[in-house]
């Protein structure tokens, strides 16, 4: 089992995360006999727009494309426009593959408390489908008469029947594959009049293909609070561009923080290939310090296993993870500790060995 990885650390504390992940792939080929990854890192970021006035080259979607994977850390930089590093390298990824479903698990992991107390492990086991293509995010719209005080901004929300349509199917197949059975969609049809009608309105088409998944549709601020006061009750949450990217930071907050959050950019037929990267960015505040918590980007490559159909070695990375934190000895300050990215790195490596 051979595979090819485009590899984009980014900016900030990206490329420290990176190492991490790649230390674990390291690990995974060196124990777990027969996957083989061949690596190559890119420098697209935020100093090679300073250099080049680009995010990427301007084949860099073309050459990308012939990897079977994508693993990327974040990217944003102070000095670059964060509407330029995001709409530059990461968009288009997203868009040009077809990465239409963005995963974002909310699972407390083993060793870890919740800071909301009173909810117990198996509480808060769910996971965030995000549609990844279009939606809020459409770059469609402008500005106007600017410098007066008529000045004004427009922009268009893009809901396509089939974008629409295929992040629904993708959820309701998710759902029947979990224990709850039990489908949540994010809405806001009583303020946003056309399309989230319309939104709603396939939900209920798609649901009628899973009789047996229970479906609730909740107004994104209801179901805001909802995750604080009774995230047991989610299964399978389905969102909207804007919505799920605002869902998951709140997800990942109460799962102990933006540190364990990881994500998957799927295209779910692999025509393309499919990208894997922490749910935060560039973390400018802690960046250069060697503090970074890595494990969101090496639960990525977890994920991107399972995308893979190698379970056994998704757990393997799981497992580690959880065991690090069950031992509670080495953990970087946001989980509490003192260690650095590398020692905690080191450690979950450590675990895979002895696996
Ligand atoms: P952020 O996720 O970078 O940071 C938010 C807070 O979480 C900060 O206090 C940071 O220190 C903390 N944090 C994030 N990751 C952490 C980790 N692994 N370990 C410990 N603490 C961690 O979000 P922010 O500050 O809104 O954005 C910073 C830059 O990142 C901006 O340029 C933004 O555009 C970019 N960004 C990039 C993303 C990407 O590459 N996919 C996603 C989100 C933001
Ligand atoms: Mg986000």
């Amino acid at each position: 089992l051979h595979y090819s990885i485009a590899v984009i650390p980014g900016d900030g504390i990206g490329p420290e995360v990176m190492d991490e992940g790649l230390k674990v792939l390291k690990a995974i080929e060196e124990s777990h006999g027969g996957v083989r990854f061949a690596n190559d890192v890119m420098d697209w970021n935020c100093n090679y727009y300073l250099k080049h006035g680009k995010m990427m080259p301007d084949n860099g979607l073309d050459t990308l494309k012939d990897y079977d994977l994508i693993l990327l850390g974040a990217v944003g930089a102070p000095g670059v426009p964060d509407h330029i590093s995001v709409w530059e390298l990461i968009l288009p990824i997203r868009r040009a593959f077809q990465q239409y479903v963005n995963l974002r698990p909310v699972k407390l992991l083993k060793g870890l408390e919740s800071p909301l107390r009173y909810k117990n492990h198996a509480d808060l086991d769910f996971v965030v489908v995000r549609e990844n293509t279009e939606g809020e995010y459409s770059n469609m719209g402008g500005r106007m008469h600017q410098g007066t005080p008529y000045e004004l901004a427009v922009q268009n929300n893009v809901f396509t029947r089939y974008g629409t349509e295929r992040i629904l199917k993708y959820a309701y197949s998710l759902a029947e594959k979990r224990p709850k059975k039990r489908l949540t969609a994010a809405t806001k049809s009583n303020g946003i009049n056309h399309s989230m009608p319309f939104w709603d309105e396939i939900v209920k088409e798609v649901n009628q293909e899973h009789p047996g998944i229970t479906t609730n549709l909740y107004h994104i601020d209801a179901l805001a609070a909802y995750f604080i006061t009774r995230p047991e009750e989610f299964d399978v949450v389905v969102a909207s561009n804007l919505f799920g990217d605002i869902l998951t930071d709140l997800g990942a907050a109460i799962v102990g923080g933006l540190g364990l959050a990881p994500s998957a950019n799927i295209n779910p037929e692999r025509k393309f290939p499919s990208m894997f990267e922490p749910i935060h960015g560039s973390a400018p505040d802690i960046a250069g310090k060697g503090i970074a918590n890595p494990i969101a980007q090496i639960w990525s490559l977890s994920m991107m296993m399972d995308h893979l159909d190698l379970p056994e070695i998704s757990s393997v990375i799981m497992n580690a993870i959880e065991q690090v934190l069950v031992d509670g000895k080495v953990l970087t300050p946001d989980l509490g500790g003192n260690a650095t990215t590398r020692e905690l790195g080191d450690e979950i490596v450590r675990q895979i060995y002895q696996a």
